[in-house]
């Protein structure tokens, strides 16, 4: 297949790309274009068939539900069979923007796109071109994040080409991703609501609208047995890079130290190391490729880059990641949850 790469200039965006991108979305196609979070790959929600060809882009498992994106608050009638208080008033405060509210669904959207759920996800995204798009298509849009599945998720119209051309209809180039991690992910349909996958709406702010929301504490730790978290796609490894991620935890000083220790050890045994360190910390290390997430100062500058950064580390070989680690308050649960993912859980604790 042949994949149309088209950049748009998200401040004077170009009409006749959006109508012919919407037009591949409504004629069963696939498009790849930007949202405010990360690069969503995306199709027609209510035609089954056009949604399997997302799951086959991206070799994704099928028991992993698609989030469903709309462009106006009108639109939430035509998908959702009921929409509960607090989904409207989480709506009403956070839309558009890095939110999925989960509600149950109307007929109309197919199976393939809920995975079989009664249950959709639902996002009015902020980004002028998603939602142009979403209009343009004249139906919801079903997508996930842009990238093979497991991969870090793409905050840029490059990561996408890596990852899906030759397999996509359309791939559309706006700005760098402004969050640079996935929605938050809310349970509505349960009281208290329960938040599935932590982002840039953070708990505090959802707590100013719903008092009793909570966490699910399934998402934070490593996947047990007897805990198992309630979005289908926060069971899989996921948002790792092809080298092996370690994480370093704890006091700021003993942390570059057992870096530095740690970066010893592997170049004796010959290996090629990457430190993900932070502006205030990157000159502190050596032997190593090391790359600063951005400032410690702005936990939404190292939520922007995570992503990028671990995949820039696989372009340079490196055979093994060093990272250091961030407070679990505010969007800092978010990137925590992203890196713990992304080294499967493999934490020293100094
Ligand atoms: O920011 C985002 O949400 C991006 C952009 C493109 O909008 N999309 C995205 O989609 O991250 P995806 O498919 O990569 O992640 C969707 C997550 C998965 O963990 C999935 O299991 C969960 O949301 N999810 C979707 N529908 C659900 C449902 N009905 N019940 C529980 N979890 C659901
Ligand atoms: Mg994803």
């Amino acid at each position: 297949m042949i994949t149309k790469i088209v950049r748009v200039d998200s401040k004077n965006i170009d009409n006749d790309i959006i109508l012919e991108a919407g037009k591949v979305i409504k004629t069963g196609g696939l498009v790849a274009f930007p949202t405010e979070t990360v690069y969503g790959l995306g199709a027609n929600a209510l035609d089954g068939e056009a949604v399997k060809k997302i799951f086959a882009a991206k070799g994704r498992p099928q028991d992993n539900p698609l989030i469903v994106h709309i462009s106006d608050f009108e639109s939430i009638d035509k998908v959702a069979a009921c929409v509960p208080k607090s989904a409207e008033k989480l709506a009403e405060k956070f839309w558009p923007g890095p939110m999925t509210l989960i509600m149950e669904k109307k007929a109309i959207v197919s199976d393939i796109t809920s995975a079989g759920l009664s249950t959709i996800g639902i996002r009015m995204p902020s980004d002028e071109i998603a939602r142009e798009l979403i209009k343009a298509a004249g139906v919801p849009i079903a997508a996930p994040s842009a990238n093979i599945s497991g991969l870090p998720s793409p905050t840029d119209i490059e990561r996408c080409i890596d990852d899906l051309n030759g397999k996509v209809d359309y791939i559309i180039g706006g700005e760098k991703s402004e969050f640079g991690l996935e929605s938050t992910v809310i349970d509505c349909t349960t009281n208290p609501i329960c938040i599935l996958r932590p982002g840039a709406i953070t708990l505090e702010m959802i707590k100013s609208v719903e008092k009793e929301a909570y966490i699910d504490p399934a998402v934070m730790d490593k996947p047990k047995d007897n805990l198992k978290p309630k979005a289908p796609g926060m069971k899989y490894k996921h948002y790792a890079p092809k080298a092996p991620v370690k994480i370093i935890e704890g006091d700021f000083q003993k942390t570059i130290e057992k870096i530095n220790e740690m970066v010893q050890n592997y170049i004796g045994e010959g290996k090629k190391v990457g430190i993900m360190a932070t502006d205030e910390t990157k000159d502190s290390y050596k032997n190593a490729l090391v790359m600063s997430l951005g400032t410690r100062k702005d936990i939404y500058s190292i939520g922007k880059n995570l992503f990028e950064t671990l995949r820039s580390f696989d372009d340079k070989s490196v055979d093994i990641i060093l990272s250091e680690s961030f407070e679990e308050s505010g969007f800092g649960v978010a990137v925590m949850n992203r890196l713990n993912k992304s080294a499967g859980f493999d934490i020293i604790k100094v």
